[in-house]
Formats: C-alpha cells, sequence, structure tokens
C-alpha cells in the first residue's frame, strides 16, 4: 500500500511494460537457469520448498551505461512517478530516474546499484523505485545484499522507508521495511494489507524485529513467499514469519527508498538524504500461467536439485549432493 500512491497509472504501465516486454528468463546462460538444474531449493525454515527458476544480478561490477543498457532493461525498471502532498503525506514524492544510480568504490573497486532519496528545502522528497519486469512470479525466495547509509557513507538521516518487497496489488504484497528513524537493529517484516478500511492498523499483518545486525552494513535481506506462510531471514537467520494475508497473486519483485513526511516514514530535514546501496539480488522463484520463449523447463519434475545456499560463490548454484541424475 505505501509503495505505490498512484495505483491507476503505476498498474497501467506496470502491466504495460510486463506484457510488452515479457521475458523468458531461461534465455540467459550459465548460472541463471542453468541446464545442469532442474529445480533449486533453499535453506532454512520448516518448508521443503522447491522452485523452478534462479535468477543472480550482480551489480558489483557495472559499466558505467549499465541502467540504460538493454541488459538492464530487460530486467528492471525504474519508476518515474509522481505523487502530491496531502493531509497524511505533507511532502511531494516524486520518483527521479536519476535517483538510481551506479556508486564505485574506492579506487575503482567494485560498484554497486544505489537508490537515493533526499529532501530539497521546501516540501519535496525525490524517491526512487524499481521493479523487474518479470511480474509473474509466485512463491519465491528472494535475496537482496543491501545496506542503508547516508549520501556520503554517513549516517542515514531519519525520514526515509527502504522497501524490498514483492507486490501485484497494495493487499498481495510482501515487505522487508528498512525506517531511518528507527534503530539500526530494527527492521519492520509485513504483509499487507497493514490497515484495515477505516485506516486503523492490524496488529498480525507487522512484525517488529529488533535487536538485529545493523543495516547500515551489508546483510542478506531475504523473503521466503511460500503458499501458506511468509518466512524472513536476515543473513541466515530466521526473523519473522507470518501466516497473515499470505500474497496469492503473482508479483514482481521492488526495491524502492522514499519518504512522504507522513507518520510510518517520518518528515525527513530539508537537506536530509539516505541511500539504499545493493550489492546483488538472488531469485529462485515459480511462476504463474504460461512462460513465453523457447527452453520450456518441464513443471513438476525435479530430476537434478541444486542448492544456492552453502554454495562456494554466491548466485551460483550447486547440484545438491543427495539429488538423483
Ligand atoms: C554443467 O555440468 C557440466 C558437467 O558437470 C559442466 O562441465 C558444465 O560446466 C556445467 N554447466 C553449467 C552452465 O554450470
Ligand atoms: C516515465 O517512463 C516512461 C517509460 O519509460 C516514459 O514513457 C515516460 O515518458 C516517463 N515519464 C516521465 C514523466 O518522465
Ligand atoms: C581493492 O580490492 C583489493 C582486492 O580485493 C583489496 O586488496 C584492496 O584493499 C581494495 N582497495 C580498497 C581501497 O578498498
Ligand atoms: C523543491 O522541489 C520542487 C519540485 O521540483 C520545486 O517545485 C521547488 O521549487 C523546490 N524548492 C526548493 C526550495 O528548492
Ligand atoms: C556526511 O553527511 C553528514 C550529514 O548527512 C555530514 O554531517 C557530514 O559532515 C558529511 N561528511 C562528509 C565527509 O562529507
Ligand atoms: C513449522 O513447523 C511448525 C511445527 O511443526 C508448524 O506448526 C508450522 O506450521 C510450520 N511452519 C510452516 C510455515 O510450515
Ligand atoms: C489479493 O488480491 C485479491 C484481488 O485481486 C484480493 O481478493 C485478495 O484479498 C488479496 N490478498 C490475498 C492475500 O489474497
Ligand atoms: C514450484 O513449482 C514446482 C513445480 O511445479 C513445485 O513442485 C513446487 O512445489 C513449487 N514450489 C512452491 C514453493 O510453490
Amino acid at each position: 500500500m505505501r509503495s505505490s500512491t498512484f495505483l491507476p497509472l503505476f498498474s497501467m504501465l506496470g502491466a504495460f511494460r510486463a506484457l510488452s516486454l515479457a521475458d523468458d528468463p531461461r534465455t540467459n546462460p550459465a548460472k541463471d537457469n542453468s541446464p545442469n538444474c532442474s529445480c533449486y531449493t533453499v535453506d532454512g525454515g520448516n518448508d521443503t520448498a522447491y522452485f523452478t527458476f534462479h535468477r543472480f544480478w550482480d551489480f558489483r561490477n557495472l559499466s558505467p551505461d549499465h541502467l540504460t543498457s538493454d541488459a538492464w532493461n530487460a530486467d528492471w525498471w525504474i519508476q518515474n512517478w509522481t505523487s502530491p502532498a496531502s493531509s497524511d503525506s505533507p511532502l511531494e514524492r516524486i520518483n527521479l530516474v536519476e535517483n538510481v544510480g551506479i556508486l564505485t568504490g574506492k579506487n575503482g573497486n567494485g560498484t554497486a546499484l544505489t537508490l537515493n532519496t533526499y529532501r530539497n528545502n521546501s516540501h519535496t522528497q525525490f524517491t526512487a523505485e524499481i521493479q523487474s519486469m518479470q511480474q509473474n512470479i509466485k512463491h519465491a525466495s528472494i535475496r537482496f545484499h543491501a545496506r542503508v547509509v547516508g549520501s556520503n557513507g554517513s549516517e542515514a538521516s531519519k525520514g526515509a522507508c527502504a522497501g524490498l518487497f514483492t507486490w501485484s496489488n497494495d493487499d498481495n504484497e510482501s515487505d522487508i521495511e528498512i525506517l531511518t528513524q528507527d534503530p539500526l537493529g530494527t527492521i519492520r517484516y509485513t504483509n499487507q494489507p497493514d490497515l484495515d478500511k477505516a485506516g486503523n492498523a492490524i496488529p498480525q499483518a507487522s512484525i517488529t524485529s529488533t535487536a538485529l545486525p545493523p543495516w547500515s552494513l551489508f546483510h542478506t535481506h531475504r523473503i521466503d513467499w511460500l503458499a501458506h506462510a511468509t518466512h524472513w531471514f536476515l543473513d541466515d537467520a530466521l526473523v519473522a514469519a507470518n501466516t497473515y494475508s499470505v500474497p496469492q497473486r503473482p508479483s514482481g519483485i521492488f526495491m524502492n527508498l522514499w519518504g512522504d513526511g507522513g507518520s510510518w516514514t517520518g518528515e525527513m530535514a530539508q537537506g536530509g538524504s539516505a541511500v539504499l546501496v545493493l550489492e546483488w539480488v538472488e531469485a529462485v522463484f515459480n511462476t504463474s500461467g504460461p512462460v513465453k520463449g523457447p527452453g520450456k523447463r518441464a513443471e513438476g519434475k525435479c530430476g537434478v536439485v541444486c542448492r544456492v545456499d552453502g554454495v562456494r560463490e554466491i548466485g551460483w548454484p550447486e547440484v545438491y549432493p543427495n539429488s538423483k541424475n
């Protein structure tokens, strides 16, 4: 609900883009949907969950023009909608394409994807949001290696929300939300809707986990969206689980950094800023509905099981030791 204030425009664009650019993830070679793996399994929780597809988006070695490349455009869309200030949202919110960028490390060492937000000296919060072109994900384990800091690597200004989430509509959404007004060890895990029709909080929608490792340092933030439960992990630890309003609709992967001066994000001070820094995103998932394109994978058969956790190199699944060929 908080991720997309401008629903009609947003949905329309989302649907249009998804349809016009429907991308078959299996056309990617090597690690993404390797022919050597017929399905994928993940560690953690108490479910034995198998997934058909695997993608790994590594932002650690990007070229300066990556965000205008075909490879980027095939997989991600940078949003550019605006929402006006209102009584609940005292700040105008403007999603800028240029607020998604590439950060180069010290001495040219490695890159990362950045989502920036800042407030100007009036009542406008400039924000950033991206969504996956793949919008037919249904059940997934999605991992975001990320941190939230200030614009110069210092402490992030209060008044921003970093969202790592799945979304189909405002009632089919699983969130990881880092609020810069929260302590560094606090993260919110929510299945939407978290407000009822009268606008009152639904307590079982959201779990606030505290005393976690600081979100200002890199950690792996993970959502396992299963049929009857959502599990959230930080690195390898299960930190929240919920069976309330587990999403039922095919969804996309979203990342954003925003604020609107409202009670959820808080109001950023004039001139304040924050940055969501992402080194990589990895997802194993199933899809709902037909998948276009060549090389269709036989569904329902899980001959060679690969694992994505505990592998030698993150992003490179390995055949599970007990897997039969
Ligand atoms: C698939 O497995 C073969 C045999 O183990 C190996 O040589 C090849 O590199 C693997 N391919 C991929 C894409 O992992
Ligand atoms: C937003 O992005 C869409 C698709 O990339 C583009 O067609 C449109 O012109 C952009 N709108 C604004 C206001 O920049
Ligand atoms: C750059 O990376 C190399 C190899 O990982 C490391 O030894 C070096 O300390 C890094 N330099 C900086 C400035 O981070
Ligand atoms: C803040 O940004 C808005 C939107 O671009 C603009 O209309 C306004 O003039 C800016 N205010 C200041 C003080 O920069
Ligand atoms: C980084 O930004 C903070 C405020 O956001 C400021 O207090 C600090 O001086 C800045 N540091 C540098 C090195 O620019
Ligand atoms: C995990 O196991 C417990 C105990 O068996 C069970 O009550 C619970 O439903 C399981 N959770 C999921 C998501 O399957
Ligand atoms: C998902 O969206 C549908 C409307 O398309 C709605 O009926 C349903 O309540 C939403 N939430 C869940 C968890 O199914
Ligand atoms: C994913 O799809 C496969 C093949 O249909 C199925 O066996 C598996 O249970 C599905 N996993 C989840 C978590 O829905």
